[in-house]
Formats: C-alpha cells, sequence, structure tokens
C-alpha cells in the first residue's frame, strides 16, 4: 500500500538535510549532535501538519517546506533537551543513543541551542513567502516554543513531578509542553497558504490543533505505559520512573484511552467545520491517536 505521505515526507527528508549545516571549522561536534538528533529518526508529525494545512487550504505544500524544517528543528532541540540528565536523564532516542550520550553533555545542549536558531532563519529565508507569512508564522512559533509554549509546559512538567496535579492543572500542561507546538505547525501551514489572517476557517483550525495536540500528549503518556522500549525507541516507564503526572496515572488507563478517543472525534468535527476535512489532515489526525509509537 502506498503511503498518503510518502512525496511529502520524503520532500520534508530532503529539505531538513539542505537545510542543516554539515561541515563547521569551529564547531563540527556540535553539527554532527544538529544532524544525529534531526536525521536519527522521527516521525515527522509536526511538519507532516504544517504541509498538509498548506495544502488543505489550496497552497503548494512545496512553499511551506522551510516553515515545515523549522517546526521540526524545535521540536529535535526539545527532545535533546527533554532527554538530558538535568530533565527526564533518558539515554535512548529513535532506537539511537539520546544526542548527549553520543556527544556528550555539552555538545547537546549547543545542538539545541542552534537548532532553535536554525528554525527561525529557515523561516525568515524562506523563498516563496510573503513577508506578511513570515512575520506571523515567526511570531506564532517564538510563542509556542516560548515560556507561555512548550518551554513553559517543560518547567511546569519537571516541577510537578512527585506531586499530584488535578486534572485541569495537567490538561494545561500538556496543551503547553506538546499542544501549542502541534497547534502552531498547523496554523503556520496556513500563514504559508497565504490565508489571511482573519478567515475564519483559521480559527477552527487552530481549535482542531488544540484538541488533537492535547490528545497526541496523552497518547504519549499512555504508550509510555503500555507499549515497549524497542517499538517506541525510547526508555519505556520513563514517566513512572520519575513520578510524572500523567493522564493514565491521574484517570487510569482506560479513562485516558478514552479522552484521546473523545479529543479525536471533537477535533475531526472541528475539521468538517472548517471545511477542511482532507485525507491528509484526517489522516494525521487518527495517527496522532491512533499509533503504536
Ligand atoms: C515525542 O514526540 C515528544 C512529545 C512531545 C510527545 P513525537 O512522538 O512526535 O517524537 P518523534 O519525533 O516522532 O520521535
Ligand atoms: C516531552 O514530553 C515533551 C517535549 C516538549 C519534548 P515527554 O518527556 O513525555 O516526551 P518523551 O516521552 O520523552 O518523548
Ligand atoms: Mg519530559
Ligand atoms: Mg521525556
Ligand atoms: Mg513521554
Amino acid at each position: 500500500m502506498t503511503d498518503l505521505f510518502e512525496p511529502v515526507k520524503a520532500s520534508i527528508a530532503t529539505t531538513l538535510d539542505r537545510l542543516l549545516p554539515r561541515d563547521s571549522l569551529i564547531a563540527q561536534p556540535m553539527v554532527n549532535a544538529m544532524r544525529h538528533a534531526v536525521l536519527g529518526g522521527g516521525k515527522r508529525m509536526r511538519p507532516l501538519m504544517t504541509c498538509a494545512a498548506c495544502d488543505a487550504f489550496s497552497g503548494d505544500y512545496r512553499v511551506a517546506l522551510p516553515a515545515a524544517c523549522g517546526l521540526e528543528f524545535i521540536h529535535a532541540y526539545s527532545l535533546i533537551h527533554d532527554d538530558l540528565p538535568a530533565m527526564d536523564d533518558d539515554d535512548l532516542r529513535h532506537g539511537q543513543a539520546a544526542t548527549h550520550i553520543a556527544f556528550g553533555e555539552a555538545n547537546a545542549i549547543l545542538a539545541g541551542d542552534s537548532l532553535h536558531s536554525l528554525a527561525f532563519q529557515a523561516l525568515a529565508e524562506a523563498s516563496g513567502l510573503s513577508d506578511a507569512a513570515k512575520l506571523r508564522s515567526i511570531m506564532l512559533l517564538s510563542q509556542a516554543a516560548g515560556w507561555s509554549g512548550m518551554a513553559g509546559g517543560q518547567c511546569l512538567d519537571i516541577e510537578a513531578e512527585g506531586k499530584e496535579l488535578s486534572l485541569t492543572e495537567l490538561e494545561e500542561l500538556h496543551a503547553a509542553k506538546t499542544g501549542a507546538l502541534i497547534q502552531s505547525s498547523l496554523v503556520i501551514g496556513g500563514y504559508c497558504a497565504e490565508v489571511d489572517p482573519s478567515d475564519p476557517r483559521l480559527a477552527l483550525l487552530r481549535q482542531f490543533g488544540g484538541r488533537i495536540g492535547l490528545a497526541f500528549q496523552v497518547v504519549d503518556d499512555i504508550l509510555d505505559v503500555t507499549a515497549s522500549s524497542e517499538t517506541m525507541g525510547k526508555p519505556a516507564g520513563s514517566d513512572e520512573a520519575l513520578d510524572k503526572n500523567t493522564f493514565p496515572k491521574l484517570m487510569g488507563l482506560k479513562a485516558a484511552q478514552m479522552r484521546a478517543n473523545e479529543l479525536l472525534e471533537e477535533s475531526l468535527t472541528l475539521l468538517e467545520k472548517a471545511d477542511l476535512a482532507t485525507a491528509m489532515l484526517t489522516e494525521l489526525a487518527n495517527r496522532a491517536v491512533r499509533r503504536s509509537y
């Protein structure tokens, strides 16, 4: 069976490789660490969402590729830092040594720093996007990645280890640490299609992104309990070992699965309402929830 995403995935792979540095006179170990973290694996959910959203608004997904790769650079940096001893202290990522294990902690931290910058460079230098679309995308990505989004959520995640959050607080945590970046992947795809920012379909896409982004982390929590390290390519049981707040811990596995399914249903309804229920966006929403790794 041919994969609906094969051509887009291939374009993403080529663009990631092209945008990443290869040789450096001053920082070769860090550059090697950047390439290891990004090219070592991953489902590419966020860049696929950017391309699929651009396509859903009748844009050419190829125009969205630099932005899509920018999203993946931020994601890859977040995983490098997430695995560090000071954070989740995990040694395995994408079935290979985590970046700090392969290249040392200093190079891993610096590779994260550089991937963060590279994301915004990719957007600023994207050919084929209007200046307005670039600026909107940069504004949204900076919000989604920073103190009120991913990094903020990671702070809360660490602070809350060993304490019990309420379900509402946990939803807020997950919406920030994972939901914000996924939501921005989709909206930036719309910006790349040069959609008017006041287009009501964008507001619905944003709501869809919020639901599916939250569902994605609920499923990540479930897999941490139910899947093996071999299947996931990262250590199973990491959350329990660190006494993290997770959906299975707070509400039980069955209720967590039901919450993920409910979020999927809500998100698909929003997509229909926006008239954006293309094969790619619908399939990505399903894969965010019905996945084995
Ligand atoms: C893992 O994300 C971390 C979370 C935010 C849940 P992914 O499951 O998208 O990671 P890769 O890139 O596919 O490995
Ligand atoms: C990490 O969540 C979310 C990020 C922002 C990186 P997790 O800590 O659960 O991600 P995994 O399970 O290590 O991939
Ligand atoms: Mg973590
Ligand atoms: Mg982790
Ligand atoms: Mg996890």
